[in-house]
């Protein structure tokens, strides 16, 4: 149903009264009526009316007195002064006071009919606008508080880059409070060197209509008094306010609006991420390299041991050859820091009994070192470690050595074990998984180190020794041989105070294999066997071939996996032995090793290699492999290997 708008009709005049009543009705309105100023608030207290007509003079009191109880009481109903007397000066009194229109007595009815409906669509009219602006408040509202509800800097300036509205982002991010920004000029929290880019960004939006996309800017935070350097850095995304649309010609430029959003952590994310690629980088040439000198190592050390076995312990020469066999060795623990770094070098895999190796291994640096006392606190009934022996005693020897250095006067290296348990948020940051493990700790009493230089130790090449005495490799190696070992190594330290390493191990279940001890005398082998010999390196070659002709054996030659393979399928029961590397160009040593087993199951393969990628060796090792050697090996090593391997 419509609504029908309801009139109240005042006058002491009868006669005027009733007409106007049945005429208004007639028209469909509702209408009531009243003689005098009295009867007219009381109804106005009982209903309420969308207009009033209202004779001006009346018995009890006068039209004004009615009409500002109206207003005061009604401030939505409109009023309509009828006056006989009326002149201009009081209709211009009555339209002050709040009336809404007037007329003059008499008046004929479609002028009162036309006042009446004018009036009733100015009422209309009110009560959309109200509605219009009602819901304006409540979406600007939202939108507020949309703005000071995002994370993000938004932010309006003027023409002269002045803020003129900036949201409480800045107080969270910048430190600062936002209504004291507003009026300030937008270059007061650009961090100093991003100054000019700014001001490059701000006038171009001056002039061209595209938006700034992207850019990165750095802000000044509320501690940049303090600290000059300090600064967050935000991607800008911002546009030109103009007075018409972008596309029209002639328009004023009014300001910019923007969004600023904290990308800090993406660019640390960046930053971690463009360090590891560097240091996988880093990673794939050392051990590229360190497979390539394993390879000239070989041919020196083999050629060496050639000679040394032919020449007498007297011979003047004798002692150049053992000077440079100690060289070679050299070199060899230098490529065996940079297999570790590149987190290669693990073959040879077992259960292992940590306090045991620890033991060995401490005597033996013990034994050299004599100012630096050695205390050991082992656990008892330590659980297992698989690991590659050789690689942990280079981390435990690692250690020790900066220990030695740390404490150039001597002191007290301590060394621990431990069965642990670490849990989720121990191993969070290491990307291993929780469980058992052993904890090894290496404790000493030397000069320790500054936070700063904690915090690059572990890098390749870092190195606070004196050019010649350190290469920066040993904690590089170490961690890339804990971390291949799905372990984790930490360090705490105080300058002047010493230093403690952790490294953890996981446990395993396996039964510890006892390592017997090499009883042989330092004296070659000899044997008749007919031996394959697989390896892409012509310096390898050679001196394996002559390495093994001179302990007594016949040598079959193949220059790469396939040559391998056909000489082995041709000759497979002439072969005893196969030495087999694990890189080569055309087929590599994983796959030669499957086939060869399959060929004859019971073919006794020695695995060698100066390099393994992603622990081949180490898994054809747990397959039951014969045994492996790492170049560079002498004819002794050697020739012990193949007697081991061949007598079983
Ligand atoms: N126990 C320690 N006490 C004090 N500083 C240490 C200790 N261990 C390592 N450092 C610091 O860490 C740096 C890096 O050690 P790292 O073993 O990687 O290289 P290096 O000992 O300098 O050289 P390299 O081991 O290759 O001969 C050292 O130069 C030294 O500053
Ligand atoms: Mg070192």
């Amino acid at each position: 149903m419509s609504y029908v708008p309801k009139i109240l009709i005042v006058d002491d005049e009868a006669r005027m009264r009733d007409s106007l009543e049945f005429l208004l009705s007639n028209k469909g309105y509702k209408v009531d009526v009243g003689c005098n100023g009295g009867e007219a608030i009381e109804c106005l207290n009982k209903d309420s009316y969308d207009i009033v007509l209202l004779d001006m003079v009346m018995p009890d009191m006068n039209g004004y007195q009615v009409m500002d109880y109206i207003k005061s009481q009604h401030s939505d109903t409109m009023v309509i002064i009828m006056t006989g007397h009326a002149s201009i000066d009081s209709a211009v009194e009555s339209l002050k006071r709040g009336a809404y229109d007037y007329l003059r007595k008499p008046f004929d009815f479609e002028q009162l009919l036309a006042r009446v409906k004018n009036t009733i669509d100015q009422i209309k009219l009110k009560k959309q606008n109200e509605l219009v602006s009602g819901k304006l408040e409540v979406t600007e509202q939202r939108y507020r508080y949309l703005v000071n509800a995002s994370p993000d800097i938004i932010y309006t300036l003027n023409p002269e880059g002045e803020i003129t509205f900036i949201n409480g982002a800045v107080e969270s991010l910048l430190g600062c409070n936002a209504e004291r920004l507003v009026n300030k000029h937008y270059t007061d929290i650009i961090f100093k060197e991003d100054i000019d880019k700014a001001k490059y960004h701000f006038n171009e939006r001056r002039t061209g209509s595209r938006a700034t996309s992207g850019v990165e800017l750095r802000l000044k935070t509320s501690n940049n008094d303090r600290n000059p350097e300090e600064y967050l850095t935000v991607e800008l995304k911002s546009m030109g306010i103009y007075n018409k649309l972008v596309n029209e010609i002639d328009k004023t430029f009014m300001g910019t609006y923007g969004v600023a959003r904290d990308i800090g952590d993406r660019k640390r994310l960046e930053v971690q991420l463009l360090q590891a690629q560097k240091m996988e980088a880093i990673g794939t040439l050392a051990g590229g390299i360190a497979h390539d000198f394993n390879n000239l190592l070989m041919g020196i050390m083999g050629r060496i041991s050639l000679i040394s076995h032919d020449i007498d312990l007297n011979h003047p020469h004798y002692k150049h050859f053992k000077g440079i066999e100690d060289i070679v060795k050299r070199g060899s623990d230098l490529t065996k820091q940079l297999l570790g770094f590149a987190m290669g070098g693990k073959y040879e895999v077992k259960p292992t009994d940590i306090n045991e190796l620890i033991g060995k291994c401490s005597d033996m640096f013990g034994r050299t070192k004599k100012e630096s006392r050695i205390h050991t606190i082992f656990q008892k009934d330590v659980c297992a470690v698989e690991i590659d022996q050789a690689q942990i005693e280079q981390v435990l020897l690692n250690l020790f050595v900066n220990a030695w250095h740390a404490m150039p006067k001597g002191g007290d290296i301590f060394i621990q074990t431990k069965n642990v348990t670490l849990d989720d948020e121990d191993v969070m940051h290491y990307g291993i998984k929780p469980g058992e493990f052993v904890m090894v700790s290496v404790t000493d009493t030397g000069v320790g180190m500054a936070e700063e230089t904690q915090q690059h130790i572990f890098e390749p090449f870092f190195t606070t020794k004196k050019l010649g005495r350190g290469t920066g490799l040993g904690l590089a190696s170490t961690y890339g041989i804990i971390k291949n070992h799905d372990g984790l190594i930490n360090v705490k330290s105080k300058k002047g105070e010493g230093t403690t390493f952790n490294f953890y191990l996981p446990a395993v279940e396996a039964q510890i294999v006892k390592q017997l001890p090499d009883d042989t005398e330092d004296e070659i082998l000899h044997g008749t066997e007919t031996i394959l010999i697989v390896d892409d390196e012509e310096i390898v070659i050679n001196v394996s071939m002559e390495m093994l002709n001179s302990m007594g054996y016949h040598v079959i030659i193949a220059r790469g996996g396939k040559e391998a393979l056909e000489i082995f399928k041709k000759d497979k029961d002439k072969i005893a032995l196969v030495i087999l590397d694990m890189i080569m160009p055309d087929v590599g040593g994983s796959y030669v090793y499957n086939v060869l087993k399959e060929i004859r199951p019971d073919i006794r393969v020695l695995l060698s290699s100066g390099y393994s990628i992603d622990g081949q060796a180490s898994e054809i090792m747990s397959r039951d492999c014969d045994g492996f050697i790492q170049k560079p090996f002498n004819m002794i090593q050697l020739s012990k290997m193949l007697r081991k391997i061949l007598d079983k």
